[in-house]
């Protein structure tokens, strides 16, 4: 059947369905790192993500976070909630890493004091540009009240997967999430896997996730197998 495009990301598709409230998710086996510069495929990348985020959204559900998960359909498919999406990235971190580290000057794997927040503002163009309160409001991506839901979801969904995580032997370090707006909630959209967080073995500090592949650390396909092969015997 032909479906009608609704979006193409660097990672997912977005279709139709014949139920305007839902669309059709696919995953695909492409990577790309450093705003699109660096890219790659992935062999099962789009289906071991596919299951991982269907799992996670649940375990999310099942402790009282909406999600736009309905239903897989298929391996590297899934049904979910037609939300518009507010073009907010919202970063969670526990331990410095990545840009944080850069920007601010920590050695990568310092504990933070605090759970730090960060909101990027999802646009390919300008490469993600970091932005707080003050330029969402100026930019209208969200209202002041929504933004709030945003902050207190976010953590809570922090608490919620550290916890998990650790129960699975892995550091939850840091992780991005996208929220959308449908029936006039915000519920938790996009997807949560090995390419938006970042995942290290509680034993051996090995790296778990799409560091593998931005960095070219190799086995990233091992690395994210081995990341669903846990989710999968407890979940
Ligand atoms: O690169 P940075 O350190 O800012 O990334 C923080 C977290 O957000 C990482 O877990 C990364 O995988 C995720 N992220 C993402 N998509 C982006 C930017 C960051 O999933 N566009």
């Amino acid at each position: 059947m032909k479906r009608e495009f609704v979006y193409e990301g660097k990672a997912k598709r977005v279709y139709k369905t014949d139920d305007e409230k839902v669309y059709l998710i696919e995953y695909k086996d492409d990577a790309t790192a450093f705003n699109g510069e660096k890219k790659e495929t992935i062999e099962n990348k789009g289906v071991i993500n596919n299951k991982i985020s269907a799992m996670l959204f649940e375990l999310l559900e099942n402790a009282g976070i909406e999600t736009h998960f309905v239903k897989l359909i298929d391996e590297r498919r899934m049904l979910v909630k037609a939300v518009e999406i507010i073009p907010i990235e919202v970063i969670v971190r526990n331990v410095a890493a990545g840009s944080l580290a850069k920007r601010l000057g920590f050695e990568e794997g310092t504990q933070l004091e605090t759970t730090v927040l960060e909101f990027c503002y999802k646009n390919d163009e300008l490469g993600d540009p970091l932005i707080n309160d003050y330029h969402i409001q100026a930019l209208k991506l969200a209202g002041k009240e929504e933004v709030e839901v945003i902050k207190q979801k976010a953590l809570k969904i922090n608490e919620i997967l550290v916890d998990f995580f650790g129960k699975i032997g892995l550091k939850l370090i840091d992780f991005k999430l996208e929220f959308g707006r449908y029936d006039g909630r915000i519920i938790l959209a996009d997807e949560i896997s090995p390419d938006t967080c970042r995942l290290w073995d509680k034993e051996t500090n090995q790296k778990m996730d799409k560091d593998r592949f931005r960095r070219d650390l190799g086995k990233v396909e091992d690395a994210y197998k081995e990341v669903l092969r846990r989710v999968e015997e407890v979940l």
